[in-house]
């Protein structure tokens, strides 16, 4: 019965919805010249302070040529557009001071950090002049995470016009291991957006009111990597290491390489996979990072290509095939464009032999879990049937416990699953063991229609009652609209009366988000 229900529902969403699809956004990325060479974010230098790297952001609006002639509004980080890449080590001491020069509400997110809850980012908004300094010890692995503005309701808005930026996080195993390293030289950040710009160079970012932001979130026509549009990158001749993060608001990436070679993932989001995977196509949902080695040795210049993403082939069931295959006809994500050029130059780099063994996985026993929970993504705006409410918490977790977290999909569309303060590991995927691109650390994964995907997922670190953080679909438009919720990780003697949002909290965002309608 329920199976019929919610196939019905989807039946009825997708009617509604079909009509939103129709206009078709071209990617202009398909032929152009890759004439401008690829910007890199620079490394932003801590400052030392009794033992404590301090790091100083100032957020504030700027002006960018991203083409010619043409100066786009824009946000950014200590520049223009995005921000500089911080870079820290699993134990560090950090302290972020986060100056708000915007003349307007935002927050910071720590995107992937396992850190206390008052650090997170969400609630702690940073009013237009003042400055917030969170501080925390680093307790991640080795990985590539980001930081992004996080005001609830404008997230989507904040991150396009450039609220982003990298962390790179080391450790003594990245240390050990024989890879490239040397940051924007043959270790490359990317950082890759789509946009939509007007015919003046101005961002267009419309996605209540823009017919062709349908209920699949913000598609643009353009695509910038690290801010630059038709990029290219010169590197030495060997290993080229990519740290590639999808920062755009909706779209995915399927990305590999036009001259058809294979390259190799050895990494995810939250850190080393066990050994390198050889892969042609990876599929890089919004949020998601992945780090990939490619071999330049032979000179040729190739480009770093996005190829179609078949939503028939990753619906599971027969009904959510035959749902995705009349929906696919018009989907945006069926083309074919390059990202970036890259042009080896004459120098010898990295030829050292891959290594063999990349991280050791410490994966708690299935049998360990304690409980299950279970999250359905329902159509574009709710999870488990309601959006996200500030004075609600919506999950209580015990700290250390381990759990199965299971995910499903009743909506016509993908959702990129995130979860706050914690790297988890994937279970099973329609029952099935997950491909070896998703068997490492992750912080989002990628729910298609019809999919049961189950998580492992335990908190280690931190525990507090009174503030939340966010479990939610990182399309930034369903986030916006409210496709969240929230959870406290308690310690094991906490009784349930013991539990509350803090009313500062709920002051700050009681006149909230204008989290529109669902479309
Ligand atoms: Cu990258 Cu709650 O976000
Ligand atoms: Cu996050
Ligand atoms: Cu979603």
């Amino acid at each position: 019965m329920r199976r019929i229900l919610s196939a019905t529902v989807v039946v009825a969403s997708c009617l509604i919805f079909n009509g939103l699809l129709s206009a078709q956004i071209e990617i202009r990325n398909g032929s152009i010249a890759f004439q401008n060479r690829l910007a890199i974010p620079p490394l932003l230098n801590p400052v030392a302070k009794d033992g404590v790297k301090v790091f100083d952001l100032t957020l504030r609006q700027a002006e960018t040529e991203f083409f010619p002639g043409k100066r786009a509004t824009t946000y950014g980080i200590n520049g223009s557009y995005l921000g500089p890449t911080l870079r820290i080590r699993d134990g560090d001491q950090i302290r972020m001071r986060v100056t708000n020069d915007l003349g307007f509400d935002t927050t910071i997110h720590w995107h992937g950090m396992e850190i206390p809850a008052v650090m997170d980012g969400v609630y702690q908004v940073i009013k237009p002049d003042t400055t917030w300094e969170p501080s925390w010890t680093v307790r991640n692995q080795a990985s590539t995470l980001w930081y992004h503005a996080h005001l609830m309701g404008h997230t989507g808005e904040q991150v396009y016009r450039g609220l982003a930026g990298l962390i790179v996080v080391d450790d003594a195993n990245s240390d050990s291991l024989q890879l490239p390293r040397d940051y924007g030289v043959d270790d490359i950040p990317l950082i890759v957006q789509d946009k939509m710009f007007d015919s003046n160079g101005q961002l267009l970012y419309q996605p209540m009111t823009d017919q062709r932001a349908g209920p699949q979130g913000f598609l643009g026509d353009t695509i910038l990597v690290n801010g630059t549009y038709g990029p290219y990158v010169q590197v030495p001749r060997g290993w080229l290491r990519l740290r590639f993060l999808n920062a755009s608001n909706a779209r995915r990436f399927n990305i590999g390489f036009d001259d058809g070679r294979a390259f190799y993932q050895i990494a995810s989001d939250g850190g080393f996979l066990e050994t390198p995977v050889k892969e042609n196509r990876l599929v890089v949902g919004p949020a998601s990072r992945v780090e990939i080695l490619v071999d330049t040795t032979n000179g040729a210049t190739v480009h770093l290509m996005s190829y179609a993403v078949s939503d028939v082939q990753h619906a599971s069931g027969a009904f959510a095939k035959f749902i995705m295959k009349r929906l696919a006809q018009d989907k945006d994500e069926n083309q074919v464009f390059s990202l970036l050029e890259i042009r080896p130059n004459a120098e010898p780099g990295s030829a050292d032999p891959l290594p063999q063994r990349l991280n050791t996985i410490s994966r708690p026993d299935v049998k360990l879990a304690v409980r299950t929970r279970s999250f359905s993504m329902d159509r574009n705006s709710k999870i488990n049937g309601r959006k996200m409410t500030v004075s609600v918490i919506d999950q209580v977790i015990k700290k250390d416990d381990v759990e199965i977290w299971q995910l499903s999909d009743n909506s016509p569309n993908f959702h990129p699953f995130h979860v706050h303060n914690v790297q988890f590991l994937v279970v099973d995927v329609n029952g099935k063991q997950p491909d070896p691109s998703r068997q490492g650390w992750l912080d989002t994964v990628l729910v298609y229609p019809g999919d049961r995907i189950r998580l492992l997922v335990q908190f280690k670190y931190y525990s507090d009652p009174h503030h939340p953080y966010m479990f939610h679909c990182h399309i930034l438009e369903h986030e916006d609209m409210g496709m969240m919720g929230q959870f406290v990780v308690v310690d094991r003697g906490t009784k349930p009366g013991e539990v509350s949002v803090d009313p500062a909290y709920v002051a700050e965002y009681s006149n909230p988000m204008d989290m529109g309608k669902e479309k």
